[in-house]
């Protein structure tokens, strides 16, 4: 199906995916040390898209060393305004270059082209730009002190709140720029330095972004980017001594064994991980506000979204109607190549994806679940996968328990409104959860009983940059965005001089 659409390839994007790319390391694009290169697909296709530089352990260790005398050097001891511009800038580059970003999303994710060239790429320029404004921003405070045995003593005490230092970034492939943005921005604003590994399935768009970064002008070292698989040069990075910070996105499996590679050195670690978010329907919601909603809340990405409202509790008045309204949405989701314009869902990222998807389905319908839309794969080229909609489960099944992350959404009644926040916070993550109702006082105070990092009341899969994210229980540690992400990658120097 993607070759169908290869004649309307923006042509800087198609020259970008012509020759094997190299990798950015110390402000040099350079081959892996192995000078090995690893394919990435075009999942309509499950064809070979482009080559690129298979980093592991050395390259990791050549990034690490440039970036570690770029903190030291250069990026310490720019002005926080200078920084400050860079950024801003960067966030304008890509403003200047949305359609090659949006293909190459598009292409290497399989991603609508509309819906990278709407969202992901003007939400990454945005990141950065928000973020520009914190550089000249990260004040420390005045303290008074009242020691007790120095009585006599004066002081004057401050904080400083500095850069953690070297920080390792990995990212996964569900918003490949975007999650590139939401990394590189606050550690940049921070004065931090990066060595940055996309995900072996889209690397495409933060290779072109790094080009961009050195276009803009930030000095050698300060970004690095490496890309390469995660057992390579993913866990050289996280287990690296001279790491002072690893940020993961990702699955919960791979979240734990960074917590566990990050013990050697005792770096400091941030996570945003899996979810299985509740998506609670009242009766006395807007009905055609809540349908179509609930349906974007799950197929949006294809279902592979962190946040993804994939465990849909309806009010049992409603059920029916809210059930079938979904189940409709789906049936009239037009699933194709990213890059035909008529596509509204892609296709699944990879064949592990497209697999570990099937697998859950297969899962479900087994222990007696009922598809009352979708329900299995589609077609015998790339990794489609049906928009589906089960009912008939019960909440110990896999599909309640376990994200899918693909277009699965399983569909439950409830009968008791009190006791619905009980069972929606019955899950082991806390990412994200909507709430659909007309009653404000309801949904106010529903969010306050929800286990989430974020809750939605009449809306779902809304981002801003100024909106922290992240996860309550094993959905992850530290907020992505906002002012909260600033203290991933600060720390606090108290100052205390006797005057
Ligand atoms: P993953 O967690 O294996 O991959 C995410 C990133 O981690 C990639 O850059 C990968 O190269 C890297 N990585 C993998 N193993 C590593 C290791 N041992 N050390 C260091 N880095 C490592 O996720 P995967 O396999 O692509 O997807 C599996 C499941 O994870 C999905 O089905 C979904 O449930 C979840 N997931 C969650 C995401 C989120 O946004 N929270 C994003 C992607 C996947
Ligand atoms: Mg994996």
């Amino acid at each position: 199906m993607g070759t169908t659409f290869a004649a309307q390839i923006d042509p800087r994007v198609a020259s970008f995916i012509e020759k094997p790319r190299k990798m950015l390391i110390n402000g040099k694009w350079v081959d892996a040390v192995s000078g090995k290169t690893f394919p990435t697909y075009d999942p309509s296709t499950g064809e070979v898209l482009a080559q690129v530089a298979e980093g592991d352990r050395e390259d990791i260790n050549l990034a690490v060393k440039a970036a570690r005398q770029a903190f030291e050097g250069p990026w310490r001891k720019m002005t926080p305004s200078d920084r400050g511009r860079l950024i801003w800038k960067l966030g304008d580059l890509i403003d200047a270059h949305v359609e090659e970003f949006a293909y190459l999303d598009s292409l290497d994710n399989g991603k609508p082209l509309t819906v990278a060239r709407a969202a992901d790429v003007p939400l990454a320029a945005e990141l950065f730009r928000y973020m520009a404004g914190w550089a000249t921003k990260l004040e420390g405070n005045t303290i008074p002190l009242s020691v007790p045995y120095t009585p006599k003593a004066k002081y004057l005490s401050y904080t400083l709140r500095e850069p953690v230092g070297v920080v390792g970034q990995i990212i996964p492939w569900n918003f490949p720029l975007l999650m590139a943005a939401w990394k590189l921005g606050p550690a940049l604003t921070t004065g931090c330095t990066v060595i940055l590994k996309p995900a072996e399935q889209t690397p495409l768009s933060a290779l072109r972004l790094g080009e961009l970064i050195v276009e803009a002008g930030f000095p050698e070292g300060v970004v690095n980017i490496v890309p390469g698989y995660g057992e390579t040069a993913g866990a050289a990075l996280a287990a690296h001594p001279d790491v002072d910070k690893i940020a993961f996105t990702g699955s919960t499996e791979v979240g734990r064994l960074i917590v566990q590679a990050a013990t050697g050195n005792l770096k400091r670690v941030s996570l945003e991980l899996g979810g299985k978010s509740p998506n609670v329907v009242f009766k006395d919601a807007d009905m055609d506000v809540a349908i179509g909603g609930a349906a974007s809340a799950i197929f949006f990405n294809h279902g592979q979204c962190c946040c993804a409202g994939s465990r849909l509790y309806i009010e049992k008045e409603v059920f029916d109607k809210v059930v079938d309204g979904v189940a409709a949405n789906a049936k009239k989701i037009r699933v194709g190549a990213g890059l035909d314009p008529k596509t509204q869902m892609g296709p699944l990222v990879s064949q592990e994806q497209l697999n570990r998807v099937c697998g859950y389905l297969e899962s479900g319908l087994s222990e007696g679940a009922k598809a009352i839309a979708g329900g299995q794969k589609k077609g015998d080229k790339g990794y489609f996968v049906e928009p589906t909609v089960l009912v008939d489960t019960t909440d110990n099944m896999k599909v309640v328990q376990e994200e899918i992350f693909g277009p699965v959404v399983v569909a439950m009644p409830f009968t008791d409104p009190e006791e619905i926040a009980l069972r929606a916070n019955d899950n082991v993550y806390g990412l994200a959860a909507g709430i659909w109702t007309r009653d404000i006082s309801k949904a106010h105070r529903m969010a306050e009983n929800l286990q989430a990092g974020t809750v939605w009341i009449n809306c779902y899969n809304i981002f801003d940059a100024a909106l922290p994210f992240g996860g309550y229980k094993q959905s992850g540690w530290g907020r992505e965005m906002g002012h909260e992400v600033l203290n991933n990658y600060t720390q606090t120097k108290a100052v205390c001089a006797r005057i």
